[in-house]
């Protein structure tokens, strides 16, 4: 029998991971479906329950219900603890395992696709909400030379430190506390580029040769990047390549298989960019 998979969230109309999921089941010769399924805003445990009624295997899990996802998971990975969110579940006989392979995805693709390596620099991180606890763990786990976090409500970057005080020295601060500093990486882990809008950072941020990296994608440049150029960092990228990786973490967990990425993302990317 085909073992099913799906995406739930809502909206998810426009989710590429059918797309994806079926292109890495082809490629790696698995029998598998992957649907879309719209969860109703307070419907997300019942959505779950009756997919796992029906047969189901895994699930992915996008907003706004990774929190919830994570709540009804019954053991997590230590990723998905650290992100105290899940974004892929297991469904194992008995029991319902939570991971989440979001910060996996954006190490991968910064360190395999982009060839931007973390270990040895200074790494910004722009938010703090559930986007930038998942993949606080993965990029520590890579030795950068330094992790600053910073947020528009600078409470949020000072509690986000102190949850991961134990791992490593983070450091955090406001926004306008980042001036005079210097970074070879910003991640922009914000929610702004769904409104529109650029995190207001100040001027000067960006070292030479740097690399500004935004977790949202989309058909033209986000603000966040367009201001990024603007103001001199060398690379951009946006998150189309983090979006496959972290489904190909989700496929390795639930296949043991890890899918080749390359082709996936460069028929996205040229799709969406152009490229
Ligand atoms: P997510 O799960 O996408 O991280 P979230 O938990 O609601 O969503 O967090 C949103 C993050 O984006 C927060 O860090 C938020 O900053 P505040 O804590 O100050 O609200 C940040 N954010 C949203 N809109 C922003 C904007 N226009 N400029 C800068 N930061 C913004």
């Amino acid at each position: 029998m085909t073992d099913r998979y799906a995406v739930v969230g809502n909206p998810i109309a426009h989710s590429k991971s059918p797309r994806i999921h079926a292109a890495f089941a082809r490629q790696t010769a698995q029998d598998l479906s992957y649907e879309a399924i719209l969860a109703p805003l307070d419907g997300f445990a019942a959505s779950m329950a009756g997919f796992i009624a029906a047969g189901g295997c895994g699930m992915n899990v996008t907003l706004p219900f990774k929190l919830e996802a994570f709540a009804l998971a019954e053991c997590h990975t230590a990723r998905a603890e650290a992100a105290r969110a899940a974004n892929t579940l297991k469904f194992e006989p008995g029991q319902i395992l939570g991971d989440n392979t979001d910060g996996a995805g954006l190490v991968a693709d910064l360190v395999r696709n982009l060839d931007c390596p973390i270990a040895g620099q200074r790494v910004l991180l722009l938010g703090a909400g559930g986007a930038a606890r998942g993949v606080v763990l993965p990029l520590l786990g890579e030795s950068p030379a330094s992790l600053t976090v910073a947020n528009r409500t600078p409470s949020g970057a000072l509690a986000l430190r102190d949850t991961f005080a134990a791992q490593a020295n983070v450091a955090a601060c406001s926004f306008a506390g980042l001036a005079g500093q210097q970074f070879d990486l910003v991640i922009n882990a914000t929610s702004a580029s769904l409104a529109g809008q650029a995190p207001a950072i100040p001027p000067g941020l960006y070292a030479p040769g740097s690399t500004a990296y935004d977790m949202m994608y989309g058909r033209g440049m986000t603000a966040f990047l367009a201001s990024a150029q603007s103001q001199g960092a060398s690379r951009l990228a946006d998150g189309l390549g983090m979006l496959v990786e972290q489904a190909a973490e989700s496929f390795l967990l639930w296949r043991g298989v890890r899918p080749d990425t390359r082709l996936v993302l460069a028929d996205l990317a040229a799709e969406l960019h152009g490229t």
